[in-house]
C-alpha cells in the first residue's frame, strides 16, 4: 500500500510568489520581511499537520538584455527578495516539529561554505533541515551580481552541481567518525583527535585541503532535494537526490516524470522508491464550486501580464515579450530553465497564447473546488502519478493560502488514510523519505565516504 503522503508548503521570501497575487484583498505582503508574518504561518501549517516549508530562492532577477525589466521591481516578482537561512534559523525556535527544506545554488555558492551553514542549520532544527539543490535560475543576473565572467552553459553548471555535491557530503559524512564528540571534562578531552579526518579534494571546480570544523548533526547530510528536470537535471537527481520537486500540470507527464526518475534511479543501482517525488499543485478551496472558481478567477486575474511575463523569463530565461508573438513556443530554447520552457513545448502554442495563458498555468496543477471535490483531485492525483507527495502552491499569500486546506480538505484526506493521521515526527529524513534511521541510506552515494575512514 502507498505510504501517506507527504505534504510541504511551497513559499519563497518574498512578498508575493508563484501567484503575483500581493494586490488581492486576502493579501497581507507588507508585513513579509517580518519574523512575525513567517511564525505565524508556520506555525498554522505545522498544526495542520504539513511536514515542512519548502522555501525557494532567487539570487538574481529577471534580465531583458542588459537591464532588469522595470515592472520587476515595480510589481514585486521575487523583488525583494531575503536570504532564507536566517529566517530558517529564526523560525526554528519558532515551531517544533516543522521541517525546513532551503534552496541554494551550486553555481553560486563554495561547498566548504554551504556544508558548514547546512549542518548548523541540522544542528539548530534537531535534524529537521533539508537542501534543495539548484544550480539557479535568473543567470544573466547572478553572473553580473557574483563577477562571473560569462552564463556557465546549462549542462556544465550541472557538472559543478555533480562535484559540489560529493565535496558537501565528503565533508559531512567523511570528515568526522562517529563517537569524536566526547567533552569528557576528567579526561580533558573534548573531541578525540583520531576521530576526526584531513579531507583532501583536488577537482575540476574545487581544490580543498583540510578539517571540516562542524560536528555532526543529527542528519549528518541534509535531506538531499533537487528541483529541476532537464535530461540532465533527472540525471544528477538519480545519482544524489533522496527527495524531488517536479512542477508537472498534466497527470500523464507526471506519471511519465515519476517512472523515468525511478528508472534512471534504478539504474543508478539505488531502489526505485529510493527518491520520494513530490509535484506542487496549487488549491483553491470554496464552500460551493461556484465560489471556489470565483475564487481562482480572482487569483488568475490579480497579477499583471506583464508581471507573469517576468516571472518566466527569470525561471526560463526566456523574454517571450521580445518575441514576436507568432512565434511557436516549440522553436525556443534556453540555457536557463529547460523544465519551465518545456512546460509550453510541444502543444502548438505561439508566443502570443503562452503569454495568455501564463497567470492560469505557471507552477503546478490548479486543483479548484469545494472540500470533497479537492480531497478527491488530490487522492486521484497522487493515484494516476504515483507521486510521493505535494508542495501546496504559494496562492493569497500568508497563512491565507492554507487555512481553508487546512480546515476542510486535510481532515477528509485524513479519515480516508491518504494522509497520515498522526503528524509524521523524527527527521525530516525518516519522515520524507522512510528510512528508518536519521542517516543517509546504505545505498545512497554518500554513505561510500563513511565506509571509508
Ligand atoms: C520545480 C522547480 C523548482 C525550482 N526552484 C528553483 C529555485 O528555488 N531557485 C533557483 O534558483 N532555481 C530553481 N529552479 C531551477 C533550477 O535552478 C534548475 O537547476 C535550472 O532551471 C536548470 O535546470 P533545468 O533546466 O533542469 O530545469 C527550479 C526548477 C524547477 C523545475
Amino acid at each position: 500500500m502507498r505510504r501517506p503522503l507527504v505534504l510541504g508548503a511551497f513559499e519563497e521570501f518574498t512578498p508575493s510568489f508563484i501567484s503575483n497575487a500581493w494586490r488581492s484583498p486576502r493579501s497581507d505582503p507588507a508585513g513579509f520581511a517580518t519574523l512575525d508574518h513567517w511564525r505565524s504561518l508556520a506555525r498554522e501549517i505545522e498544526a495542520g499537520g504539513f511536514d515542512f516549508l519548502f522555501l525557494a530562492d532567487a539570487l538574481g532577477y529577471p534580465m531583458a538584455g542588459e537591464d532588469v525589466p522595470e515592472v520587476v521591481v515595480r510589481e514585486a516578482v521575487q523583488f525583494p527578495i531575503h536570504d532564507p537561512v536566517p529566517l530558517v534559523a529564526a523560525l526554528a525556535a519558532s515551531v517544533d516539529r516543522l521541517g525546513f527544506v532551503v534552496t541554494a545554488s551550486t553555481t553560486a555558492e563554495q561547498p566548504f561554505l554551504l556544508a558548514r551553514r547546512f549542518a548548523t542549520l541540522d544542528h539548530l532544527t534537531a535534524g529537521r533541515i533539508g537542501w534543495n539543490i539548484v544550480t539557479s535560475d535568473m543567470q544573466a543576473a547572478l553572473v553580473r551580481l557574483l563577477g562571473h565572467d560569462d552564463v556557465t552553459p546549462h549542462d556544465r553548471r550541472y557538472d559543478r552541481a555533480d562535484e559540489f555535491v560529493d565535496l558537501a557530503l565528503e565533508l559531512w559524512e567523511g570528515a568526522w567518525s562517529d563517537g569524536a564528540v566526547l567533552a569528557d571534562k576528567r579526561a580533558g578531552v573534548f573531541t578525540d583527535p583520531a576521530r576526526v579526518h584531513r579531507v583532501r579534494h583536488e577537482g575540476e571546480f574545487f581544490r580543498l585541503d583540510g578539517y571540516f570544523p562542524v560536528s555532526p548533526s543529527p542528519q549528518r547530510t541534509p535531506t538531499l532535494f533537487q528541483a529541476g528536470a532537464s535530461p540532465r537535471g533527472r540525471e544528477f537527481a538519480a545519482r544524489i537526490a533522496e527527495c524531488v520537486f517536479i512542477q508537472e500540470r498534466e497527470s500523464a507527464a507526471a506519471a511519465a516524470t515519476v517512472r523515468d526518475l525511478r528508472d534512471r534511479v534504478e539504474r543508478r543501482g539505488r531502489p526505485r522508491d529510493a527518491v520520494t517525488v513530490l509535484n506542487s499543485v496549487s488549491v483553491v478551496v470554496g464552500s460551493t464550486e461556484e465560489e471556489a472558481r470565483r475564487l481562482r478567477r480572482e487569483l488568475t486575474a490579480t497579477p499583471s501580464g506583464d508581471a507573469m511575463a517576468a516571472l518566466f523569463l527569470g525561471w526560463s530565461g526566456v523574454n517571450l515579450l521580445g518575441l514576436d508573438p507568432a512565434t511557436p513556443v516549440d522553436s525556443l530554447s534556453t540555457e536557463v530553465g529547460q523544465t519551465t520552457l518545456a512546460m509550453y513545448q510541444g502543444r502548438g502554442l505561439t508566443v502570443g497564447d503562452a503569454l495568455d495563458e501564463l497567470a492560469s498555468t505557471l507552477g503546478g496543477p490548479k486543483i479548484t473546488g469545494t472540500p470533497e471535490s479537492v480531497a478527491d483531485q488530490i487522492e486521484r492525483l497522487a493515484a494516476v502519478t504515483d507521486v510521493d507527495g505535494f508542495l501546496i502552491e504559494h496562492s493569497f499569500g500568508g497563512v491565507a493560502t492554507y487555512r481553508d486546506l487546512i480546515d476542510e480538505v486535510l481532515p477528509i484526506l485524513r479519515r480516508r488514510g491518504v494522509v497520515p493521521g498522526e503528524p509524521r515526527g523524527g527527521t525530516l529524513r525518516e519522515r520524507l523519505t522512510g528510512t528508518p534511521t536519521a542517516r543517509l541510506p546504505a545505498t545512497h552515494p554518500g554513505a561510500a565516504f563513511r565506509s571509508a575512514r
